[in-house]
């Protein structure tokens, strides 16, 4: 039987009990993390618990455990004996239970806090053959920097990229690319990447400034502007990142054949950057 994390407490899977009167559950008011646990070590779990605790106060929900994000994270690895594997751990707090009203709990409510740990690894078929991406308007708020459990949006357009064989969305929003459903999204023309800068219209993915950082690093030129739907033709290479699926590139955005149709050079490069600085996080080494 799992062990899961609930408002302080490790406790067996079936034992969690959330009430139907949790704000997650009614509102989406809520705000989650995933990371990512490489048999050993977590990749860059300092950004993702920076990330966590700065979705908590955008929202305005004092987590008293704010503090042990890090903790917390590697005890659910241990007590699902999981740490000589590949894992990812995922960690959500909402604004806690409360009879239905859009305004906070007043006097404020502690809120829940749930995690869980399971075992993960990434597609490697995926990472080198590449996929195709579902072109769509993308209809969500105005705050997608904050890591939200409101994915309503992402989940339905996700769907449809799945019922059409792709596998992630490509958000258009102002005739401008923002992201994926849950991965941000790169591009090459003429050998420098291009990604949508960080606002309020993506998320800040800890992939995605990874990647931006080992561009720099290497020379690779990198600029962070946002790719119009309609230059698609014009751009050689695209790939998509995130935690759970690190580098996956991509061949097809909607009708449009991206490049050659094939992994290119630049999304291969940084697929091997990546792994390298994977393996250089790993403090045993
Ligand atoms: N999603 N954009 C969105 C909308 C996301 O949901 C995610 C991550 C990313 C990439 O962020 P990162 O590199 O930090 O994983 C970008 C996670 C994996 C999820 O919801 O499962």
């Amino acid at each position: 039987m799992d062990t899961v994390y609930l408002n302080g407490q490790f406790i067996p899977r079936n034992e969690a009990v959330i009430s139907p009167d949790d704000r997650g559950f009614l509102f989406g008011d809520s705000v989650y993390e995933v990371t990512r646990w490489y048999g050993g070590y977590f990749f860059d779990l300092p950004a993702h618990a920076k990330r966590l605790r700065r979705s908590l106060t955008e929202t305005k929900i004092s987590w008293q455990d704010a503090e042990r994000i890090e903790e917390i994270s590697e005890e659910l690895i241990q007590r699902n004996g999981l740490g000589g594997d590949c894992a990812i751990v995922y960690l959500q707090i909402t604004r806690g239970v409360a009879p239905r009203n859009h305004a906070f709990p007043d006097p404020p409510v502690s809120p829940t806090s749930y995690g869980f740990a399971k075992r993960h690894s990434i597609n490697t078929l995926l990472c080198e053959q590449g996929t195709s991406l579902w072109l769509t308007t993308d209809p969500r708020w105005n705050r997608c920097d904050i890591k939200s459990t409101a994915l309503l949006a992402n989940v339905m357009a996700y769907q449809e990229a799945h019922d059409n064989g792709c596998a992630e969305v490509c958000f258009v929003r102002d005739g401008l690319v923002t992201e994926g459903a849950h991965s941000n999204i790169f591009f090459v023309k003429n050998d420098t990447l291009y990604t949508h800068p960080e606002s309020e219209k993506i998320l800040s993915g800890i992939t995605r400034n990874n990647v931006v950082a080992l561009a720099a690093e290497n020379n690779i030129p990198l600029i962070e502007e946002a790719v119009a739907a309609d230059m698609l033709a014009y751009t050689h290479e695209s790939f998509f990142c995130n935690t759970t699926g690190e580098i996956v590139p991509v061949l097809k955005i909607g009708d449009q054949v991206i490049g050659e149709g094939r992994p290119g050079p630049v999304t291969q490069k940084m697929q091997v950057l990546f792994r390298n600085l994977i393996q250089s996080m790993d403090p045993r080494r």
